[in-house]
């Protein structure tokens, strides 16, 4: 089956440190399972995921994503075939800073939904860059 890549943007409901935990630890589990890798930017404000696997698995996991209560307006800014992996190595990798995105009043006035599918996949490669892990084979 095709690769596949999705992201997308919501707002927490209820953000705190165990709730966080909650959901790395719970999305971590479940993408091992389901050949799905990716990243999840988080603020108190703003999360933003980038999901890659299987189109069928990606699918799944957003539809289960989508109704999870622990986030609001969950919003698909990109939805698309990928040639190969960016996050190969980690079932989730979890950036709590993203400061280089959005002031929390630029949030508050819905520039993640604003923005572009080309700016919100930038914010992953450069993330993607600083992470700084060997490419994958
Ligand atoms: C912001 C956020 C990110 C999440 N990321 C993932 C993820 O990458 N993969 C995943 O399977 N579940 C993720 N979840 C959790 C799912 O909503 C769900 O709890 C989990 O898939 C287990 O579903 P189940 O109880 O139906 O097995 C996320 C939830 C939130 C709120």
């Amino acid at each position: 089956m095709g690769l596949f890549r999705a992201i997308y943007s919501s707002r927490p409901f209820g953000f705190d440190a165990g709730m966080l935990n909650g959901i790395l630890m719970d999305a971590r589990r479940a993408n091992l399972r389901d050949d799905i890798t990716g990243a999840l930017i988080c603020r108190a404000d703003i999360y933003l995921q980038w999901l890659e696997g299987p189109e069928a698995q990606v699918g799944n996991t957003l539809a289960r994503i989508s109704r999870d209560d622990r986030h609001v307006e969950v919003t698909l800014h990109v939805a698309e075939p990928a040639t190969e992996r960016v996050f190969a190595h980690w079932a989730m990798l979890h950036d709590p800073a993203a400061t280089w995105i959005w002031s929390r009043d630029e949030v508050a006035a819905h520039a993640v939904e604003r923005a572009t599918a080309q700016e919100v996949t930038a914010f992953f490669t450069q993330l993607r860059t600083a992470s700084n892990a060997p490419d994958p084979e």
